[in-house]
Protein backbone atom coordinates (compact mmCIF):
# COMPACT_ATOMS: atom_id res chain seq x y z
CA UNK A 1 0.00 0.00 0.00
CA UNK A 2 1.09 3.68 -0.55
CA UNK A 3 1.80 5.60 2.96
CA UNK A 4 3.74 8.80 3.96
CA UNK A 5 6.83 7.53 5.77
CA UNK A 6 8.92 9.59 8.10
CA UNK A 7 12.24 8.52 8.14
CA UNK A 8 14.10 11.45 9.91
CA UNK A 9 12.19 13.68 12.22
CA UNK A 10 11.87 17.24 10.53
CA UNK A 11 12.33 16.11 7.15
CA UNK A 12 9.97 16.20 4.54
CA UNK A 13 8.63 12.73 4.49
CA UNK A 14 8.08 10.62 1.37
CA UNK A 15 5.16 8.90 0.08
CA UNK A 16 5.98 5.04 -1.13
CA UNK A 17 5.05 1.81 -0.93
CA UNK A 18 4.78 -0.37 2.72
CA UNK A 19 3.61 -3.49 3.71
CA UNK A 20 -0.17 -3.51 4.29
CA UNK A 21 -1.19 -4.04 8.32
CA UNK A 22 -2.13 -7.37 9.14
CA UNK A 23 -4.87 -7.98 10.90
CA UNK A 24 -4.26 -9.25 14.66
CA UNK A 25 -6.89 -10.99 17.21
CA UNK A 26 -9.40 -8.75 18.46
CA UNK A 27 -8.42 -5.83 15.97
CA UNK A 28 -9.69 -4.68 12.56
CA UNK A 29 -7.87 -2.87 9.76
CA UNK A 30 -9.39 -0.31 7.66
CA UNK A 31 -9.31 0.78 4.55
CA UNK A 32 -8.72 4.90 5.09
CA UNK A 33 -11.51 6.66 3.41
CA UNK A 34 -10.43 10.34 4.79
CA UNK A 35 -8.14 11.71 7.65
CA UNK A 36 -7.57 15.13 9.11
CA UNK A 37 -3.63 16.62 9.37
CA UNK A 38 -3.92 17.69 12.97
CA UNK A 39 -0.88 19.33 14.74
CA UNK A 40 -0.79 16.53 16.73
CA UNK A 41 1.06 15.02 13.69
CA UNK A 42 3.32 17.69 13.42
CA UNK A 43 4.58 17.07 16.66
CA UNK A 44 5.30 13.88 15.86
CA UNK A 45 7.24 14.54 12.84
CA UNK A 46 8.99 17.05 15.08
CA UNK A 47 10.05 14.32 17.26
CA UNK A 48 7.82 15.64 20.06
CA UNK A 49 6.25 12.23 21.08
CA UNK A 50 8.61 9.93 22.48
CA UNK A 51 6.05 6.99 22.05
CA UNK A 52 7.20 6.94 17.91
CA UNK A 53 9.89 4.66 16.21
CA UNK A 54 11.21 5.47 12.98
CA UNK A 55 10.38 4.81 10.27
CA UNK A 56 7.03 6.01 10.88
CA UNK A 57 3.67 6.57 9.44
CA UNK A 58 1.73 9.59 10.98
CA UNK A 59 -1.92 10.08 10.94
CA UNK A 60 -4.81 9.30 14.02
CA UNK A 61 -7.72 11.63 12.96
CA UNK A 62 -9.65 9.10 10.68
CA UNK A 63 -12.73 7.30 9.44
CA UNK A 64 -12.64 4.34 6.78
CA UNK A 65 -14.22 1.15 5.69
CA UNK A 66 -13.55 -2.25 7.81
CA UNK A 67 -11.35 -4.27 5.16
CA UNK A 68 -10.49 -6.94 7.41
CA UNK A 69 -11.72 -8.09 11.11
CA UNK A 70 -9.38 -10.15 13.42
CA UNK A 71 -10.38 -13.41 15.60
CA UNK A 72 -12.39 -12.90 18.41
CA UNK A 73 -14.14 -9.09 16.81
CA UNK A 74 -17.64 -9.68 17.26
CA UNK A 75 -20.88 -7.25 15.47
CA UNK A 76 -18.62 -5.71 12.74
CA UNK A 77 -18.27 -6.94 9.22
CA UNK A 78 -16.28 -5.64 6.22
CA UNK A 79 -17.41 -2.78 4.70
CA UNK A 80 -18.65 -0.90 7.80
CA UNK A 81 -18.44 2.19 8.16
CA UNK A 82 -16.38 3.58 10.80
CA UNK A 83 -14.47 6.02 12.77
CA UNK A 84 -12.59 5.58 15.94
CA UNK A 85 -11.05 7.64 18.66
CA UNK A 86 -7.46 8.12 18.15
CA UNK A 87 -6.98 7.00 21.83
CA UNK A 88 -7.86 3.20 21.51
CA UNK A 89 -7.98 2.21 24.83
CA UNK A 90 -7.76 -1.48 26.23
CA UNK A 91 -11.18 -1.80 27.51
CA UNK A 92 -9.97 -4.01 29.85
CA UNK A 93 -8.19 -1.92 32.90
CA UNK A 94 -9.23 -0.13 35.98
CA UNK A 95 -9.73 3.17 34.10
CA UNK A 96 -11.48 1.86 30.94
CA UNK A 97 -14.02 0.00 33.56
CA UNK A 98 -14.75 3.12 35.02
CA UNK A 99 -15.71 4.77 31.32
CA UNK A 100 -12.41 6.75 30.94
CA UNK A 101 -10.61 4.95 28.26
CA UNK A 102 -9.22 8.82 27.25
CA UNK A 103 -6.62 8.14 29.97
CA UNK A 104 -6.26 4.58 29.54
CA UNK A 105 -2.88 3.31 30.44
CA UNK A 106 -2.86 0.45 28.13
CA UNK A 107 -3.94 2.85 24.86
CA UNK A 108 -2.54 2.50 21.65
CA UNK A 109 -2.41 5.84 19.27
CA UNK A 110 -2.36 4.93 15.46
CA UNK A 111 0.08 7.64 14.04
CA UNK A 112 1.62 7.62 17.50
CA UNK A 113 2.64 4.02 18.98
CA UNK A 114 2.18 2.22 15.81
CA UNK A 115 1.74 3.27 11.90
CA UNK A 116 -1.43 5.30 11.31
CA UNK A 117 -3.51 6.56 8.81
CA UNK A 118 -1.55 8.61 6.18
CA UNK A 119 -2.04 5.56 3.89
CA UNK A 120 -4.24 3.57 2.51
CA UNK A 121 -4.84 1.09 5.35
CA UNK A 122 -4.45 1.25 8.96
CA UNK A 123 -5.24 -0.90 12.52
CA UNK A 124 -7.65 -0.13 14.84
CA UNK A 125 -6.72 -2.54 17.96
CA UNK A 126 -9.31 -3.60 20.73
CA UNK A 127 -11.95 -3.20 17.89
CA UNK A 128 -14.76 -3.97 20.53
CA UNK A 129 -14.31 -1.12 22.68
CA UNK A 130 -12.94 1.76 19.79
CA UNK A 131 -15.15 1.62 16.76
CA UNK A 132 -17.92 4.07 16.33
CA UNK A 133 -20.24 2.96 13.36
CA UNK A 134 -20.85 5.78 11.10
CA UNK A 135 -24.91 7.65 10.69
CA UNK A 136 -25.02 6.48 6.59
CA UNK A 137 -26.15 10.40 5.54
CA UNK A 138 -22.38 11.20 6.94
CA UNK A 139 -19.40 11.73 4.31
CA UNK A 140 -15.97 10.30 5.17
CA UNK A 141 -14.10 13.75 5.12
CA UNK A 142 -16.47 14.94 8.20
CA UNK A 143 -16.19 11.74 10.08
CA UNK A 144 -12.36 12.09 10.05
CA UNK A 145 -12.95 14.77 12.38
CA UNK A 146 -14.74 12.98 15.00
CA UNK A 147 -11.30 10.44 15.46
CA UNK A 148 -9.58 13.51 16.82
CA UNK A 149 -10.12 17.45 16.57
CA UNK A 150 -13.92 17.94 16.55
CA UNK A 151 -14.55 15.20 19.45
CA UNK A 152 -11.69 16.33 21.68
CA UNK A 153 -13.16 20.23 21.12
CA UNK A 154 -16.80 18.41 22.55
CA UNK A 155 -15.10 16.81 25.67
CA UNK A 156 -12.81 19.54 26.66
CA UNK A 157 -16.45 22.06 26.29
CA UNK A 158 -18.88 19.90 27.40
CA UNK A 159 -17.64 17.21 29.84
CA UNK A 160 -14.52 18.72 31.08
CA UNK A 161 -14.88 22.00 30.78
CA UNK A 162 -18.68 22.00 31.69
CA UNK A 163 -19.42 25.15 29.64
CA UNK A 164 -23.07 26.40 30.51
CA UNK A 165 -25.43 28.98 28.66
CA UNK A 166 -24.34 32.75 28.91
CA UNK A 167 -20.32 32.28 29.90
CA UNK A 168 -18.17 34.00 28.45
CA UNK A 169 -15.53 31.50 26.36
CA UNK A 170 -12.55 32.66 24.93
CA UNK A 171 -10.61 30.11 22.63
CA UNK A 172 -7.04 30.83 22.05
CA UNK A 173 -5.80 29.53 18.81
CA UNK A 174 -8.69 28.58 16.04
CA UNK A 175 -7.17 25.68 14.10
CA UNK A 176 -8.99 22.31 13.62
CA UNK A 177 -9.51 22.24 17.25
CA UNK A 178 -10.37 25.54 18.15
CA UNK A 179 -12.91 26.47 15.17
CA UNK A 180 -14.42 23.03 16.77
CA UNK A 181 -14.22 24.64 20.46
CA UNK A 182 -15.91 27.85 19.05
CA UNK A 183 -18.88 25.88 17.28
CA UNK A 184 -19.09 23.32 19.99
CA UNK A 185 -19.59 26.05 22.65
CA UNK A 186 -21.56 28.44 20.58
CA UNK A 187 -24.23 25.59 20.70
CA UNK A 188 -24.32 25.63 23.76
CA UNK A 189 -25.21 29.01 24.40
CA UNK A 190 -21.80 30.06 25.48
CA UNK A 191 -21.01 33.94 24.47
CA UNK A 192 -17.66 33.34 21.79
CA UNK A 193 -14.21 35.34 22.11
CA UNK A 194 -12.23 33.99 19.20
CA UNK A 195 -8.18 34.82 19.08
CA UNK A 196 -5.72 33.90 16.65
CA UNK A 197 -3.53 35.69 14.20
CA UNK A 198 -4.99 34.64 11.44
CA UNK A 199 -7.65 36.91 9.93
CA UNK A 200 -9.07 33.78 7.80
CA UNK A 201 -9.29 31.92 10.85
CA UNK A 202 -10.97 34.58 12.71
CA UNK A 203 -13.72 35.24 9.91
CA UNK A 204 -14.45 31.21 9.71
CA UNK A 205 -14.80 31.44 13.93
CA UNK A 206 -17.30 34.56 13.24
CA UNK A 207 -19.39 32.35 10.79
CA UNK A 208 -19.40 29.37 13.31
CA UNK A 209 -20.45 31.43 15.94
CA UNK A 210 -18.36 33.62 17.56
CA UNK A 211 -19.60 36.62 18.74
CA UNK A 212 -15.95 38.48 19.50
CA UNK A 213 -12.89 37.94 17.56
CA UNK A 214 -9.13 39.49 18.46
CA UNK A 215 -6.02 39.81 16.28
CA UNK A 216 -3.66 38.36 19.16
CA UNK A 217 -1.27 40.60 19.84
CA UNK A 218 0.37 42.38 23.26
CA UNK A 219 -3.39 43.31 24.42
CA UNK A 220 -5.28 40.33 24.17
CA UNK A 221 -5.89 39.77 27.97
CA UNK A 222 -7.02 43.68 28.06
CA UNK A 223 -9.65 43.45 25.33
CA UNK A 224 -10.75 40.64 26.68
CA UNK A 225 -11.25 42.34 29.78
CA UNK A 226 -13.08 44.94 28.36
CA UNK A 227 -15.52 42.52 27.51
CA UNK A 228 -15.83 41.39 31.02
CA UNK A 229 -12.94 38.21 31.33
CA UNK A 230 -13.65 35.04 30.44
CA UNK A 231 -15.30 32.32 32.62
CA UNK A 232 -13.17 29.64 30.54
CA UNK A 233 -10.26 29.92 28.63
CA UNK A 234 -9.06 27.36 26.25
CA UNK A 235 -5.78 26.98 25.11
CA UNK A 236 -6.27 25.55 21.50
CA UNK A 237 -2.96 25.94 19.99
CA UNK A 238 -0.34 24.74 23.20
CA UNK A 239 2.02 27.57 23.48
CA UNK A 240 3.40 29.12 26.76
CA UNK A 241 2.72 32.84 25.77
CA UNK A 242 -1.20 31.47 24.94
CA UNK A 243 -1.24 29.68 28.90
CA UNK A 244 0.02 32.78 30.30
CA UNK A 245 -2.65 34.89 28.44
CA UNK A 246 -5.68 32.28 28.99
CA UNK A 247 -4.78 32.65 32.73
CA UNK A 248 -4.82 36.39 32.87
CA UNK A 249 -8.11 36.64 30.91
CA UNK A 250 -10.00 34.63 33.25
CA UNK A 251 -12.49 36.36 35.95
CA UNK A 252 -12.02 34.84 39.27
CA UNK A 253 -12.89 31.51 40.25
CA UNK A 254 -12.64 30.74 36.04
CA UNK A 255 -11.64 27.49 34.28
CA UNK A 256 -9.28 26.84 31.66
CA UNK A 257 -9.18 23.90 29.62
CA UNK A 258 -5.54 22.70 28.18
CA UNK A 259 -6.59 20.95 24.59
CA UNK A 260 -2.74 22.10 22.85
CA UNK A 261 0.41 20.31 23.50
CA UNK A 262 3.30 21.72 25.57
CA UNK A 263 6.27 19.72 24.53
CA UNK A 264 8.86 22.17 26.62
CA UNK A 265 6.39 22.89 29.59
CA UNK A 266 4.82 25.37 31.11
CA UNK A 267 5.32 28.20 33.47
CA UNK A 268 2.55 28.54 35.95
CA UNK A 269 1.69 31.45 37.98
CA UNK A 270 0.34 29.20 40.98
CA UNK A 271 -0.09 32.24 43.23
CA UNK A 272 -2.97 33.14 40.66
CA UNK A 273 -4.57 30.07 40.77
CA UNK A 274 -5.06 30.20 44.22
CA UNK A 275 -5.62 33.55 44.52
CA UNK A 276 -8.55 33.44 42.32
CA UNK A 277 -9.24 30.19 42.72
CA UNK A 278 -8.97 29.14 38.77
CA UNK A 279 -9.13 25.58 37.89
CA UNK A 280 -6.37 24.19 35.64
CA UNK A 281 -7.92 21.54 33.14
CA UNK A 282 -5.89 18.91 31.11
CA UNK A 283 -8.52 17.19 28.20
CA UNK A 284 -7.38 14.31 26.57
CA UNK A 285 -9.68 12.95 23.15
CA UNK A 286 -12.78 11.75 23.99
CA UNK A 287 -14.11 7.65 24.74
CA UNK A 288 -15.78 5.74 21.90
CA UNK A 289 -18.94 5.26 24.36
CA UNK A 290 -19.77 9.31 24.76
CA UNK A 291 -19.33 9.16 21.29
CA UNK A 292 -23.82 9.11 20.46
CA UNK A 293 -24.78 12.60 22.12
CA UNK A 294 -22.44 14.24 19.83
CA UNK A 295 -23.86 12.63 17.10
CA UNK A 296 -26.98 13.42 18.09
CA UNK A 297 -26.43 16.90 17.73
CA UNK A 298 -24.98 16.57 14.85
CA UNK A 299 -28.03 14.36 13.34
CA UNK A 300 -29.95 17.40 14.46
CA UNK A 301 -28.10 19.91 13.05
CA UNK A 302 -27.21 21.66 16.19
CA UNK A 303 -23.25 21.07 14.96
CA UNK A 304 -22.23 21.22 11.60
CA UNK A 305 -18.56 20.03 11.98
CA UNK A 306 -18.67 19.24 8.01
CA UNK A 307 -18.56 23.06 7.83
CA UNK A 308 -14.94 22.90 9.21
CA UNK A 309 -13.63 21.53 5.93
CA UNK A 310 -11.74 24.07 4.11
CA UNK A 311 -9.34 21.87 2.02
CA UNK A 312 -9.08 18.26 0.90
CA UNK A 313 -5.67 16.84 -0.99
CA UNK A 314 -4.07 13.58 -2.08
CA UNK A 315 -1.57 11.57 0.02
CA UNK A 316 1.16 12.75 -2.58
CA UNK A 317 0.29 16.21 -1.15
CA UNK A 318 0.45 15.33 2.41
CA UNK A 319 4.48 15.64 3.12
CA UNK A 320 4.59 19.67 1.91
CA UNK A 321 1.12 20.20 3.66
CA UNK A 322 2.20 18.68 7.40
CA UNK A 323 5.93 20.64 6.65
CA UNK A 324 4.17 23.74 6.13
CA UNK A 325 2.91 23.63 9.56
CA UNK A 326 5.93 24.71 10.75
CA UNK A 327 5.32 28.39 9.29
CA UNK A 328 1.39 29.04 9.24
CA UNK A 329 -1.86 26.81 9.48
CA UNK A 330 -4.14 27.46 6.49
CA UNK A 331 -7.95 28.51 8.07
CA UNK A 332 -10.09 25.64 8.61
CA UNK A 333 -9.44 21.92 8.47
CA UNK A 334 -6.99 19.88 5.92
CA UNK A 335 -8.88 16.17 5.14
CA UNK A 336 -6.26 13.71 2.86
CA UNK A 337 -8.12 11.05 0.78
CA UNK A 338 -5.58 8.44 0.44
N1 LIG B 1 -5.49 17.20 23.99
C1 LIG B 1 -5.86 16.49 22.93
O1 LIG B 1 -6.47 15.43 23.05
C2 LIG B 1 -5.54 17.03 21.57
C3 LIG B 1 -6.26 16.56 20.45
C4 LIG B 1 -6.02 17.16 19.21
C5 LIG B 1 -5.06 18.16 19.07
N2 LIG B 1 -4.36 18.55 20.17
C6 LIG B 1 -3.40 19.68 20.09
O2 LIG B 1 -4.20 20.86 19.99
C7 LIG B 1 -3.44 21.89 19.37
C8 LIG B 1 -4.23 22.47 18.20
O3 LIG B 1 -4.31 21.54 17.13
P1 LIG B 1 -4.90 22.00 15.71
O4 LIG B 1 -4.74 20.85 14.77
O5 LIG B 1 -6.22 22.63 15.89
O6 LIG B 1 -3.81 23.16 15.34
P2 LIG B 1 -3.82 24.19 14.15
O7 LIG B 1 -2.43 24.34 13.73
O8 LIG B 1 -4.87 23.77 13.13
O9 LIG B 1 -4.38 25.53 14.83
C9 LIG B 1 -3.62 26.41 15.59
C10 LIG B 1 -4.18 27.82 15.38
O10 LIG B 1 -3.50 28.72 16.29
C11 LIG B 1 -3.26 29.94 15.59
N3 LIG B 1 -2.21 30.69 16.26
C12 LIG B 1 -0.87 30.69 16.02
N4 LIG B 1 -0.23 31.51 16.89
C13 LIG B 1 -1.19 32.06 17.70
C14 LIG B 1 -1.17 32.95 18.81
N5 LIG B 1 -0.02 33.48 19.26
N6 LIG B 1 -2.34 33.27 19.42
C15 LIG B 1 -3.51 32.74 18.97
N7 LIG B 1 -3.58 31.87 17.94
C16 LIG B 1 -2.44 31.53 17.31
C17 LIG B 1 -2.96 29.50 14.17
O11 LIG B 1 -3.12 30.58 13.24
C18 LIG B 1 -3.99 28.38 13.98
O12 LIG B 1 -5.21 28.90 13.47
C19 LIG B 1 -2.12 21.22 18.98
O13 LIG B 1 -1.16 21.43 20.01
C20 LIG B 1 -2.48 19.76 18.90
O14 LIG B 1 -1.35 18.93 19.03
C21 LIG B 1 -4.58 18.01 21.40
ZN1 LIG C 1 -5.26 15.12 16.48
ZN1 LIG D 1 -7.79 0.50 29.45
Amino acid sequence: MRAVVVSEYGVLPEVREVPEPVVADGSVVLKVEATGLCRSDWHGWMGHDSDIVLPHVPGHELAGTIAAVGAGVSGWAVGDRVTTPFICACGSCEQCLAGDQQVCPNQLQPGFNYWGSFAEYVAVPYAAVNLVRLPDDMNFATAAGLGCRFATSFRAVHQVGKVVAGERVAVFGCGGVGLSAVMIASSLGAEIIAIDTNSEALTLAREYGAVHTIHASADTVAQIHELGGAHVTIDALGSNDVVQQALQALRPRGRHVQIGLLPSGVNLDVGRLIGQELTWLGSHGMPAHAYPEMLDLVANGNLNPQQLITRTITLEETPAALAALTTATPAGVTVITP
